[in-house]
């Protein structure tokens, strides 16, 4: 399984003064020798943390690969096809959200349309598309349907969970979900909300091969460094991985 981190939140800091440093692009250099398989960046169309000059970088410089995030938005699917990333994750994006809410809402036709056309562009230039969407198989088959490589399932609703059977009830959908999605053809990956306590079940589901883990990693680097921080969630995966969760 898939490790790729998600280094937003090493710029949000440096954008709390507006200034250089920390740099995103050092940050991926200790990602990278921790031993993670990617590095994952959203840029939003607001520009709060990631910016072009980071992209930029990161896609000359990383050594695993870059899976970028961008909206299915003419403005940043253009910088995403100039530079040509590894992956593209195209994700639902608000203004007003703290974070991303929720996967592509693909029921809806305008969603859907905007989303197919972003996938054109990005397969044109030859760029391997996922899509973030909720676990459901009606969403997975909307995703088959516009001829993309991969899903990444939102964990969101299990990471909220409240209660031992609302979270059980949600990795359910996520193991239906993503049997689904490998039946169809499609690679199975899933992100956010995940965390060192929360991330073995998720870990446990054989047809998930890449998992996009930010805010729990770059918030324990501020306490104990980047490679401990990094060399924990890998343990805690391969720990999710052997251990039974039925
Ligand atoms: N996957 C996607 C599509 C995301 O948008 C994010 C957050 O930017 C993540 C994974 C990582 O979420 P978290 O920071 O909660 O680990």
């Amino acid at each position: 399984m898939r490790l790729y981190v998600n280094i937003d939140h090493v710029a949000t800091i440096r954008e709390a003064r507006r200034t250089d440093e920390p740099d995103p692009v050092r940050a991926a250099v200790l990602v990278e020798l921790a031993g993670a398989d990617g590095i994952t960046v959203h840029l939003r169309e607001d520009r709060r943390h990631i910016q072009d000059r980071d992209v930029r970088l990161l896609a000359e410089t990383c050594r695993t690969v870059l899976n970028l995030e961008v909206a299915a938005e003419e403005e940043v699917v253009s910088v995403a096809t100039e530079i040509s990333p590894f992956q593209v994750t195209l994700v639902p994006e608000r203004r007003e959200e703290v974070t991303t809410e929720g996967g592509l809402d693909l029921a809806s036709p305008q969603v859907r349309e905007r989303v197919a056309r972003a996938v054109e562009r990005l397969r044109d230039a030859g760029i391997r598309v996922s899509l973030f969407i909720d676990p459901s198989s009606e969403v997975v088959e909307a995703s088959v349907e516009l001829g993309v490589e991969a899903v990444e399932f939102h964990t969101g609703e299990y990471a909220n969970a409240q209660t031992p059977e609302e979270r059980e009830r949600e990795l359910e959908r996520l193991r239906a979900a993503s049997v689904l999605a490998v039946e169809s053809g499609l690679a199975a990956h899933a992100g956010h909300g995940l965390t060192y306590e929360n991330v073995a079940p998720v870990a446990a589901i054989p047809q998930l091969e890449e998992l996009n883990i930010g805010h729990a990693i770059i918030s324990r680097s501020v306490l104990v460094g980047m490679d401990r921080a990094v060399r924990e969630m890998r343990q805690a995966m391969d720990r999710g991985r052997r251990e039974p969760h039925r």
